[in-house]
């Protein structure tokens, strides 16, 4: 079995330790011979990338291991880059969230105003690293996950057709596990599901046991009882904030009841409900700085200060395993079943053809095939159009250097009630990314 070198772009990532715990867990099934960081962030990646070094030297010493902050050092020799940027880091994900809140409007990382600001900024780095890949590594695989997904993955149809890059999500993933646990199976992969819709924005439509017994109803009977909650286990989509968005699938199955809802539709549908359970002076970047931030990082400091991680509770995570299913999937010709964001190109056959959706594809050596569809029910297709239409928009603008464009973006969005109001979010927004955002004309 060929050994692959991976690198992990956006290295200083609260995911990254993560990563590398689910890299040495599935080492036999893909083989890594070398493991690299890179980051524009020399001093955030240098304490994650110390401790990493520790866990690998201990688990794997085979593995080589490397950080750095130059793209020809990082690009050079790899064949997968797992990509996790957060351009502008949690201090600007904190004005995402507040400044549309200012407005009473959702303040969300990637939903509405807040992730139109959000892929403002990232369309430019994402594209400079695909350029680094095909430059040092031209026959690497970039999986991205660097978020506004929908954005980045409609820039990067746009500006870079032919790019070897796939870009993914995580949330159906960790919300069938939590369907798979409401079930009593042992994986998510004990269910086959049909999904269509966009990124963070789709519906399940059948979910079955590999016997082909509907599950559907079961976890529907949940639903109705307490949303996509459930009681096992701890971890990032089981706090207080998050929880608030699992228990919206209980109304999201009110408004939809043929299907089961994204629980990232609740922005869109519940957003005056939303805003009213936000708060204003703290939101999810805060939550996120206070703890997930605070407590990997001090995790890391502590194992370079003790020079082990044998006791370390950093583990593996669902996020990051299907991240490495898909690199697998690659390498090996696995042919799994994947949820991906892919261009439409008839997929879907009463929608844009042009569209970034998220599907069933089959993953092998060649890339991706997308499932067909079929035809989506007039609700779908109306609130799909419409936010289709807010991604293109935002990357035209971006493009372009349009402020109008990006004006009628903010205003389309369904968690924004008038153009007045996207007006006074936009002027807000780009004082804020001056440092990030193309001059807007
Ligand atoms: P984080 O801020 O801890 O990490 C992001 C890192 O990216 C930082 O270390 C930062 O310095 C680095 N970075 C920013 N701009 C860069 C550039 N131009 N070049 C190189 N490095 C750069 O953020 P996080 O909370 O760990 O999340 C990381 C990313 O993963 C975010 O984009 C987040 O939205 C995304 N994410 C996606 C999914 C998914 O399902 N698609 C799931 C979880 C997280
Ligand atoms: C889910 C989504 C990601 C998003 C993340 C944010 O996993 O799929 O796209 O980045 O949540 O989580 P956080 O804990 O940072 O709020
Ligand atoms: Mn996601």
């Amino acid at each position: 079995m060929k050994k692959n070198s991976v690198l992990i772009a956006g290295g200083g990532s609260t995911y990254t330790p993560g990563i590398v715990m689910t890299l040495l867990q599935n080492i036999k099934e893909f083989p890594v011979w070398q493991i690299k960081l890179y980051d524009n962030d020399a001093k955030r990646q240098k304490t994650l990338a110390e401790a990493c070094k520790i866990i690998i030297a201990e688990r794997a010493p085979e593995i080589e291991f490397s950080y750095t902050t130059d793209p020809k050092e990082a690009f050079t020799d790899v064949d997968f880059v797992m990509a996790q940027l957060r351009v502008g880091k949690y201090a600007m994900r904190e004005l995402d969230e507040k400044i549309p809140l200012k407005y009473d409007v959702v303040g969300q990382e990637t939903c509405g105003a807040g992730g139109i600001a959000y892929g403002m900024r990232s369309i430019g780095p994402i594209i400079e690293m695909i350029d680094y890949m095909e430059k040092y590594s031209p026959n690497a695989w970039m999986l991205n996950y660097s978020n506004p997904a929908a954005i980045v993955a409609e820039a990067t149809r746009q500006l870079k057709p032919n790019s070897r890059i796939i870009n993914i999500c995580d949330m159906p993933v960790c919300l069938e596990a939590i369907m798979a646990r409401i079930l009593k199976l042992n994986s998510r992969k004990d269910m086959e599901v049909r999904y269509y819709g966009l990124n963070h924005f789709g519906w399940w439509t059948s979910i079955k046991d590999n016997d082909g017994n509907d599950l559907m109803e079961k976890i529907k009977e949940h639903i109705r009882r307490r949303g996509l909650t459930e009681d096992l286990l701890p971890g990032q989509h089981k706090e207080e904030s998050w929880l608030e968005a699992m228990r919206a699938a209980k109304d999201l199955l009110k408004i939809e009841p043929t299907m089961l809802s994204n629980t990232y539709l609740k922005y869109y549908l519940m957003a005056d409900e939303t805003v009213a359970h936000s708060n204003k002076e703290y939101t999810r970047a805060n939550e996120v700085i206070d703890r997930r931030e605070k407590d990997i990082f001090e995790t890391c400091n502590n194992i370079t200060k003790d020079g082990s991680a044998k006791n370390t509770k950093i583990t593996a995570s669902e996020h990051s395993s299907y991240i490495i299913d898909l690199a697998k999937a690659l390498a090996y010709n696995t042919k799994e079943r994947m949820l991906l964001i892919v261009e439409n190109n008839g997929a879907i056959e009463n929608f844009d053809k042009t569209a970034m959706v998220e599907i069933p594809c089959i993953v092998g050596r060649d890339g991706f095939e997308p499932l067909v569809v079929g035809t989506i029910p007039t609700f779908q297709k109306g609130l799909m159009e419409q936010q289709v239409a807010v991604e293109k928009l935002t990357v035209e603008a971006w493009i372009d250097g349009s402020y109008l464009k990006l004006w009628q973006a903010i205003t389309m969005s369904k968690t924004v009630p008038s153009a007045k109001v996207a007006k006074l979010i936009l002027d807000d927004l780009i004082l804020a990314n001056k440092e990030y955002w193309p001059i807007l004309k």
